[in-house]
Order: structure tokens, then sequence, then C-alpha cells
């Protein structure tokens, strides 16, 4: 579970009442299903074309494309693969990766600078840079760590000095070579000189619009131009001149107050921001965080980060004109026209899906040349239409430009700078679609189509949010994956058609919209699609952060997993099943395609009891897995 559900009761259905009867919608048939819905939401949709457009754009059929056996779901406490695969562990949290830091100790006592040179916690998104044939660097994000491992006191006192330093250490970006020995396993190279951690206090330059604006200029950098460090970084982008994205997503939890209250914009408590936040307690040792003293601080974080792995004396770019809300990844593209487009989603439940167009074209000839392609460019937010009776239909994607669509002086906008900072409201301005929680996005290889996952939304049907177009299911526990197609396969074109790929749910105990699309089975269903990624043969890989009860209205979904789709045919199979209490996130392919890492997010959270990957009596700890076939052959074939 992510952490910015935690603490939340009504994400814990299994403890409740179950409210999953009202939900259902009895007595239509699965391919009827919209029919159903649409009668459950008080929508008057004609049902045959509606049905026949669903069931053909997800009808499942055999696909050539996959030829593992599926996976069941798993309660247990261990990571499963198909028969004639296998996974090890490559790197847990905690384990050395620059010279001279020490092994990883369980007890929780380590201290700030054992883990700056150590793995960071809470693994997620994480590219692949290849280095010769059997080298390379592994970027991954540390999105975020858990107090009940971290420390001893599991977070019970408030923390010292060094124990907020050691938090800061314990988030960011960690960089290391691995390298694959003469049976083809991949291992880490500790001694590399690549090797490099980013934390929540690494000096990066703020670029873009926003660099120097009064609104980003501190007491401690009064030009507005050098903020420290990144945290909360969720899931990543990779460009093709060879640098690594890492995405800000949560970084309101970071700021509190000592006072009790602080008084903030409204603009500033759209992204969460308050001076009770203190699960973190940042602000006690580092004045930054503490919101009454600096309230600037908050709008340095929630970019997109430009970091080159190949130098590590680099300073990381946080890239502005990408805009600022709660980041999940950054899927990048090159456009024919050789503009360089990039997809981001707002990970909040009523937030937008948004896309970046750079200013400059990209240079296959000179990579040196596009080293600063994400610094200027023009930002758009989706606004999507349904068809009559349909949950497909069109979409355009409305420019966040000062002086345009209305974002002028006049409502609040005094500049290009404020239209990034407060993108969210902006969006709003404009019109934009409330979306059930836009996570990753992904590209197919043929430029064509890409898909987005909206993870689940349980206010949807609520606070301003209309159920129908791509958000189609009221308090939606389950989630669904948006495709569109740019029109005349361009990129930076403002308009777009869509529909569902898929639409998760559970068809052992409900019918109609809650039993899902008919790609979903009692075979492969899951909750809470997030994690979403291609490869190379188009085999779409799907990450769930879902609930993991098992029970109510997930019964049957076990542990999260990983699953594998034909985007062809809607076929969706269950590859991987995750241990007790994690998510599984982050994907990459080495390039051969015969190697992926897979990562294992917060085993045990919230003292569930795993001891993954170790066992016996071990702390369970985030953890990157290898998975290659006892053949040797490609991943997913
Ligand atoms: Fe970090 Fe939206 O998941
Ligand atoms: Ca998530
Ligand atoms: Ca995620």
């Amino acid at each position: 579970m992510s952490q910015h559900e935690r603490f939340d009761p009504e994400d814990h259905p299994e403890l409740e009442q179950t409210d999953f009867d009202r939900l259902t919608t009895k007595g239509v048939s699965r391919r009827n299903f919209l029919r159903g819905g649409a009668a459950a939401m008080g929508l008057f949709l004609a049902a045959s074309p509606l049905a026949q457009a669903v069931a053909a754009a997800t009808r499942p059929a055999p696909s050539t494309l996959i030829g593992f056996k599926a996976v069941p779901a798993s309660t247990a406490d261990s990571f499963v693969v198909p028969e004639g695969y296998v996974a090890k562990p490559l790197i847990s949290w905690g384990d050395p990766i620059l010279k001279g830091a020490p092994a990883f100790d369980e007890s929780g006592t380590q201290n700030a600078a054992a883990q700056a040179g150590q793995f960071g916690d809470n693994t997620d998104g994480m590219s692949f840079f290849p280095l010769g044939e059997d080298r390379a660097l592994l970027a991954v994000n540390n999105e975020y760590t858990n107090y009940e491992y971290l420390f001893a006191h599991q977070g019970k006192q408030d923390l010292t000095a060094d124990e907020v330093k050691k938090s800061q250490a314990a988030h960011g970006v960690s960089i290391f070579e691995i390298h694959r020995n003469a049976k083809g396993e991949w291992q880490v190279n500790r001694d590399s000189d690549y090797n490099r951690r980013i934390t929540a206090y690494t000096p990066m330059e703020l670029t873009g619009p926003v660099a120097g604006h009064a609104l980003v200029q501190t007491a401690a950098d009064p030009k507005g131009t050098r903020a420290l460090g990144t945290f909360n970084n969720c899931a990543n982008g990779q460009t093709p001149w060879g640098t690594y994205l890492t995405c800000e997503e949560n970084f309101h939890k970071y700021f509190a107050s000592a006072q009790d209250e602080v008084e903030l914009p409204s603009r500033d408590q759209r992204y969460g921001l308050k001076a009770g936040n203190r699960d973190y307690q940042w602000y006690r040792h580092d004045e930054r965080f503490d919101l009454a003293k600096h309230p600037n601080e908050p709008h340095r974080f929630g970019w997109v980060v430009e970091i080159d792995p190949m130098d590590p004396t680099s300073t990381p770019k946080k890239r502005t004109a990408l805009g600022r809300f709660k980041h999940e990844n950054a899927a990048l593209t090159i456009d024919p026209s050789g503009h360089v487009v990039v997809y981001l989603g707002d990970d909040e439940r009523g937030e937008h899906l948004y896309k970046f167009v750079s200013r400059d074209k990209y240079n296959a000839d000179n990579q040196q040349a596009n080293r600063d392609l994400l610094a200027e460019g023009t930002l758009y937010v989706a606004r999507f239409s349904a068809n009559d009776g349909e949950i497909k239909g069109q979409g355009e994607w409305i420019e966040l430009s000062h002086g345009k669509n209305g974002l002028t002086a006049e409502n609040g906008f005094a500049d290009q700078a404020e239209v990034l900072i407060f993108a969210r409201e902006a969006a709003t301005q404009v019109g934009a679609t409330t979306m059930d929680r836009p996570e990753w996005v992904a590209v197919h290889p043929d430029n064509k189509a890409v898909f987005c996952t909206l993870t689940n939304n349980k206010n949807r049907g609520k606070d301003g949010q209309p159920v129908g177009g791509p958000n189609p299911r009221a308090k939606n526990n389950y989630g669904q994956i948006v495709r569109w197609w740019p029109h005349n396969g361009d990129h930076t074109a403002s308009t777009f058609d869509w529909d569902l790929f898929a639409i998760a749910g559970n068809p052992t105990l409900a019918e109609g919209l809650y039993a899902g699309s008919d790609n979903i089975t009692a075979d492969n269903m899951f909750n809470s699609p997030d994690g979403l990624g291609f490869d190379d043969a188009g085999r779409l890989w799907i990450q769930t952060d879902g609930k993991y009860s098992n029970k109510g209205e997930f019964a049957g979904m076990g542990n999260n997993q990983m699953l594998c789709a034909d985007p062809q045919t809607g076929e969706i199979r269950r590859f991987a099943t995750g241990p007790i209490a994690c998510e599984i996130t982050g994907l990459a392919f080495s390039p051969d395609h015969r190697t992926v890492f897979i990562g294992v997010q917060h085993p045990g959270e919230d003292l569930e009891p795993s001891h993954f990957p170790a066992g016996g009596n071990s702390k369970p700890r985030s953890t990157i897995m290898v998975v290659q076939r006892e053949d040797g052959g490609v991943i997913g074939a």
C-alpha cells in the first residue's frame, strides 16, 4: 500500500461492514455489464451498442505474444514466478553501495552516515543504463521509508537530529553498477566509481520558467535556483540522451510545523500541505521543513528531476517546465516531428493527466545537444469526452500557458511560473477532467498508443468528481487502464481517441461494472493497477499496489502482483506474485530482454508478518528481484 493511504481507516474495508452489495449491479450479464453499470449510475445509455463497443475493445483471445504459464493468486510470504523462471534478490534496503559503507544491521540503530552509503528504502521506479555487454548502471528510486523498521523504536519516539538525517538518507535515488558473471547472473559491483546516493539533502538546480521566481526563494537560497534534495521519488523515466528522470510524488508529507496551525493559501492546501503532517518529523531538526518558518520551501518539490547517472559528480536538475504536482512517472517519447513529449500523471483522487511538449527538437546525431530539451516547452492537461452511451470517445489537450485559456492575472496567475507551481489550480481553471488517480503512463513501442493506470478512487461520485468517461464507476476500489491514440500518430496534436483497455473487478463476486471488463477473469483478477511498462515486443506489464486483504470485495486476488497483457487481444496473464503486505513497483529490462528487474516495495508494512527476502525471523526489506528464464529465453515470450 502506498503511504498516502496508510493511515486511512476507510482504506481497510476488511475492518468494516462491507457495502459491496450496494456497489454491485446484480442481474446483468458480464457482456452487458455496461448496461447494468449505466443503470446503477443513473445514466440513460443504449444497451447494445455500448456493450458491443467495449466488448470489442477488450475481448480476450489467445495471445501469441505471451508464452508463460500463469501463476495463481498467492498469500504466501514469497516472490513467485512462472514455471521455468527463476527469481533472486539483487539488492535490499540497507545493502552497502558506496565504498566503506557498513553492511546492513537490522537492529534499527545504524546511523545516518551508514544509511547514506547504503541502498535506500522502498525501491520504486528504475532504469537500466548499459555500460557494455555485461555491465550496466541501475538508477533506482527510494520512494520513502518505514519507521517501524528504520528505527529500533519504530518511530514511536521523537526523532533525534541524526535520525532525521537517517530518514532523509533512506530517501532519494540510488545509482549503482551491476555486472553479469559467466553464469549469466547479475550482481552489484559495490566498488564501482559510478555508485552514488542522492538523498533529501543533495544539492540540485532549479531550471526552467520557475527558476529564480519569488515563490521559490528562501532564506537559505535567496536566488531561488538551488534546492536541497529530492524525496518521495515514485516512478521514473529515461531519456534517449542517457539521463534518468525521477518523479517527486507525495512531497507534502514531509512539511509540518511545531505550531498547531499554519495558515496557507488554498492553492498550497490543495497539495495536502498542513502543520499536522508530522509522521516524518523532519521539521524537528531541519528547519526548512517547518511551514511556519519557510512557506516557500514546498514549492521547490513536486517536480520531475533529471539526473546524469554516468557522471556521479553531476548536479541533478529539477525540470519545472513539466509542472508541479504529485508526479507518478515520466513517459517520454520522441514524436515524429522531433519534439520530445512526456506524459505525466498526478496521483491523487480527482487530479489530472498532463503532457509536456519540448520547445526544441531532438537531435539523434548529437546527444549532447539534447541535454536541456526538458528545460523549456509547453504543458497541457487532458479533457475527456465520451461518445453517447459508450465508455470511449475523444479527448483534447488544453494548453497551460500564461495568458491563454483563462490563465490570467485576473484569475490569479501572475505569470507562467505561477501556472507551473500551481498546476493543479491551472488545470481546474481550464476545465480538465478529474481522474481516478493517474499512476504510470506507458507508450507502446509502435509510438501510436499510450496507456495509463487509474489506480482507484473511493471518492468518485462525490466531491465534484462525476461518474463517467474514463472514470465510469462510483466508489471505484478496483481501478482501470485507459488508453489513447493521438490523432494522426502525432503526440503534439491537441486531440486523441480513447477507450478503457481493462476495468479491474471481481467477477467471482460481482456482476456489471464491478466484475470488470471481459478480459478480467477469476484467474487473473487484481486491484489497483499502478506500475506499467512495455517491453520492446509490445507486451504490456502491469504492477499492482492494491488491497491485499484477500477478503470481501478483494477475495481471490491475494497479494500484490505483476501481470502481462497483450494489447492486441486484450488478454491479461498473471506473471508474478509478491510477499506479504508488499507493493510490486518498478521494472527494467536488460537490452536483450532476457532479464527483468522487478521491485518489491515495503514487504511487511505496518508490521504485517513478512520476513522477505531472508526468511526466518529477519526484518522484511524492500528488494529488487532479478528474474530470468532457466532456458535463457526472452522474458514473457
Ligand atoms: Fe508512488 Fe502513486 O505511487
Ligand atoms: Ca501507488
Ligand atoms: Ca506507484
